[in-house]
């Protein structure tokens, strides 16, 4: 790779970790579909909220009402949520016939990843089948499946502009 190549990238590497990682005010949206049915396709019919504390507890909540299990899960350890950056979750889940969806705030780092926990939890406990699990870092992208709007762009864009310049 000659050296122009070698800025390029790192500068796109530069510019996309900033965005992942330093988007502390992160915007998600954040309902459940047992409590409001716009919450299946939420794209311009809901608001997004700020991802703080009490948006992780929001989320928290929808869990449990999927089934009180979840909340172990989803507990917050509070001390750490102000300082770690977060990111906005999706969990689609089939209890019983019904599919329950539940979109918000949660930590970035899990370790293990939640989705892999709720995964494993939900098989292990019979709580449900999860359908679907993922975390997203960009603002309002836990609307649909596993898009990455912002990423996407970016890539895009950057991939555009090297066949333009070099
Ligand atoms: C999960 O899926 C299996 C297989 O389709 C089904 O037998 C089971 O009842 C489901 N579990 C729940 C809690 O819905
Ligand atoms: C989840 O389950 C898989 C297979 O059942 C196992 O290998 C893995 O260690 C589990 N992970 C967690 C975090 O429980």
């Amino acid at each position: 790779m000659d050296r122009v190549m070698l800025y390029y990238w790192t500068f796109f590497l530069i510019l996309t970790g900033a965005v992942r990682y330093g988007h502390c005010n992160i915007k998600c949206y954040s309902c459940s579909s047992q409590e409001d049915p716009q919450c299946r396709n939420p794209e311009g019919k809901l608001e997004t909220r700020k991802c703080n504390e009490e948006a992780m507890m929001q989320l928290k909540s929808f869990a449990e009402k999927i089934d009180a299990r979840y909340a172990a899960i989803f507990d917050v350890e509070l001390r750490t949520a102000e300082r770690l950056p977060l990111s906005c979750m999706k969990q689609v889940t089939m209890v019983r016939g019904t599919e329950h969806i539940i979109r918000g705030c949660q930590l970035n780092s899990g370790h293990p990843d939640i989705c892999i926990v709720v995964q494993n939890e939900s098989n292990r406990q019979n709580i449900g089948n999860v359908t679907h699990c993922s975390l997203c870092h960009s603002d309002a992208c836990n609307s649909a499946f596993t898009i990455r709007p912002f990423e996407t762009t970016v890539m895009l864009i950057s991939l555009l502009a090297q066949r333009i310049m070099f």
